[in-house]
């Protein structure tokens, strides 16, 4: 999973190139590389680690080049090496893959009987000899087509000749590419950001599609290498959008986002008045909405969070039976499923495989494919039937925040929205829940406001090698997140358990040195989870409560507690709970002086399985 791109256009290919991969290092950044013309050859500058490494190397590198590729790499095949960054090269190609080539043994024993002499230990540099061979004889579209088609596996290819120093070939295969049209400009992406400096207008390329970008225009062919037309989109992202606005990193700037992106996601779904949602998205399921037997959720890391609330949500309004699976684990299952079953998977990039290869395989068994995604075109939301976007944004930052608080909405939305379809909510209900719906960015930034308090209290916890998180019912998901926020950037070990299972193990792990973060907002349970709080302290574990603020007067003796604003419905402290779990770990590693945007070992698109 890598960051590609190629440019060709007006502007010096290395700034442009640069600027564009430093919108994609969420994609992975154990290595990162360029290649420019240079007088029939190559100028290729590759450096391990950040991309601040790869502008260190190019310090001194003077090119007026105007075209060119780059990538940022995460390591599939061979450890992040200067000899394995990408781009590269044969005699006259030089190449950048994002993917992985299942087949490149075979391909390499072809291609060292050809004579042709390997560099590096990754898969990519087979593609790169192949096209060298096919290029001999075709024009460069034709000899990547005829590689791409020798190729098993996936990749997002963008590929230059030393002989045309003006062109681009680009293709893709179950990994993201769009080509971005500018005026007499042209950049091929894994992602929007990339090409936002040039552009907003974007072709998705299609499965197995190949585009041919120079200054004058982009063509572009189907794998039978037939001329093909993709209907251009717009998008309204402003390229500050995806810069850190003011901000020290872009997680804290995506958690400031939310009172925002809340209102983004309800936007044009809602009539709180009225007691009415809408989703024209899902319009075409109305007919079968009463023969749906049951929905089965799907994502990963914090999709897979989201889509556990979502249950409690669907369940609790539209009295539908909810499934949730890690869309790993869903892949192994043998699950009956039918056309009265609707399968979502819920995706803040829509690229990730895991989720992708589990909707396939629910479509190949005859469910319903929908899905709840936050980048527009991307592969999972192509493929689904139905899509509803979250709108949130581009989420830069590899710890997910505003994606998981969009996604929530979405599926409560979509729960109300089910239960009117399935005479399960009235309006009056519904539209209770709107209006307090209504307030709760205001209370997201009083929180926000209010978040010295939760900075004070991570600091006092920093050098904790172990926290435990616990909830009940609504706050349930919210711990398993709370403890992968702080997992991710700190790498404080965090585990996360519905409070009442404590007792039934976990608790044995508890003593002075263990901490306990226990989420009390709703009044509903608030009984029995001040009572597991006592079995938390009984065994001297220090506890910081989250309550709502209507319990300041009342709330049980504990080392720590961060209050949130009151809501009137239980759903609502959700979104409020969330909040403080998220700040509580952006703090922690910050105390630690962690990289809070570029977690160690993790990648913000993880497009293999
Ligand atoms: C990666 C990221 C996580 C993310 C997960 C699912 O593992 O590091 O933060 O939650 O992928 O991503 P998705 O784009 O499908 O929501």
């Amino acid at each position: 999973m890598c960051g590609v791109v190629g440019y060709v256009g007006t502007r010096n290919a290395v700034d442009t190139i640069i600027s564009g991969l430093s919108k994609l290092e969420y994609r992975g950044y154990d290595s990162a590389g360029v290649a420019v013309p240079d007088n029939g050859d190559f100028l290729i500058v590759r450096a391990v680690g950040k991309l601040d490494n790869l502008r260190k190397a190019l310090k001194d590198v003077k090119t007026t080049a105007t075209a060119g590729i780059g990538h940022t790499r995460w390591a599939t095949h061979g450890k992040p090496s200067e000899t394995n960054a990408h781009p590269h090269k044969s005699t006259h190609i030089a190449l950048v893959h994002n993917g992985i080539i299942e087949n490149f043994s075979e391909l390499k024993t072809e291609l060292l009987g050809l004579g042709y002499k390997f560099s590096s230990d990754t898969d990519t540099e087979v593609l790169a000899h192949l096209t060298e061979e096919y290029y001999k004889t075709n024009s460069l579209l034709e000899a990547v087509r005829l590689t791409a088609a020798r190729a098993r596996g996936s990749y997002a290819l963008t590929v230059m000749s030393a002989r045309e120093p003006d062109k681009i070939v680009a293709t893709r295969r179950d990994a993201p590419l769009l080509i971005g049209i500018g005026s007499g400009e042209y950049m091929a992406a894994s992602d929007i950001p990339a090409a936002l400096d040039i552009t907003r207008d974007f072709i998705r390329l299609e499965e197995n599609d190949l585009a041919e970008l120079t200054r004058t225009g982009v063509k572009l062919v189907n794998k039978d290498g037939r001329d093909v037309h993709r209907e251009p989109f717009h998008v309204d992202w402003e390229p500050e959008m995806a810069e850190k606005g003011g901000f020290d990193t872009f997680m804290l700037k995506e958690i400031y986002e939310q009172p925002r992106t809340i209102v983004d996601t309800m936007r044009g779904k809602i009539v709180p008045d009225e007691g009415k949602v809408f989703f024209g998205e899902f319009d075409g399921l109305v007919p079968s909405i009463d023969k749906l037997e049951r929905i089965v959720l799907l994502g990963c890391g914090t999709s897979w969070h989201s889509s556990l609330l979502g249950k409690l949500f669907i369940e609790k309004y539209a009295h539908i039976s909810v499934e949730v699976d890690t869309a790993s684990e869903f892949s192994h299952r043998e699950l009956p499923l039918n056309k009265n079953v609707l399968v979502i998977g819920v995706s803040q990039s829509g690229e990730t495989a895991d989720t992708r290869n589990a909707l396939r395989l629910a479509r190949a068994r005859g469910a319903v494919i929908a899905a709840i995604c936050n980048v527009v075109g991307s592969s999972i939301s192509s493929e689904a039937d139905y899509v509803i976007y979250t709108h949130a944004g581009p989420e830069i930052s590899v710890a997910s925040t505003k994606a998981f608080t969009s996604q929530a909405l979405t599926l409560f939305l979509l729960a109300l929205w089910l239960g009117e379809k399935r005479e399960k909510v009235d309006s009056k209900t519904t539209s209770g829940l709107l209006l307090d719906l209504l307030r709760i960015p205001d209370k997201i930034k009083q929180l926000l406001d209010n978040k010295d308090e939760i900075k004070r209290i991570a600091e006092i916890y920093k050098d904790t090698k172990n926290f435990m998180y616990i909830g009940r019912n609504f706050t349930c998901p919210i711990a398993l997140e709370g403890a992968l926020k702080l997992k991710e950037i700190s790498y404080i070990h965090a585990e996360a358990y519905p409070a009442g299972e404590l007792k039934h193990g976990p608790i044995a792990l508890l003593d002075d040195s263990f901490p306990v973060m226990i989420f009390a907002p709703d009044i509903k349970v608030q009984e029995k989870i001040f009572s597991n709080m006592q079995e938390v302290k009984a065994r001297g574990a220090k506890v910081i409560g989250v309550f709502s603020e209507r319990n300041r007067a009342n709330f049980p003796a504990c080392e720590n507690q961060i209050f949130i604003p009151d809501c009137d419905k239980e759903e609502m402290t959700t979104f409020l709970t969330t909040i403080v779990a998220q700040l509580f770990a952006y703090y922690s590693a910050q105390a630690l002086d962690k990289d809070v945007d570029k977690p160690r070992n993790l990648a913000k698109s993880v497009t293999v399985e």
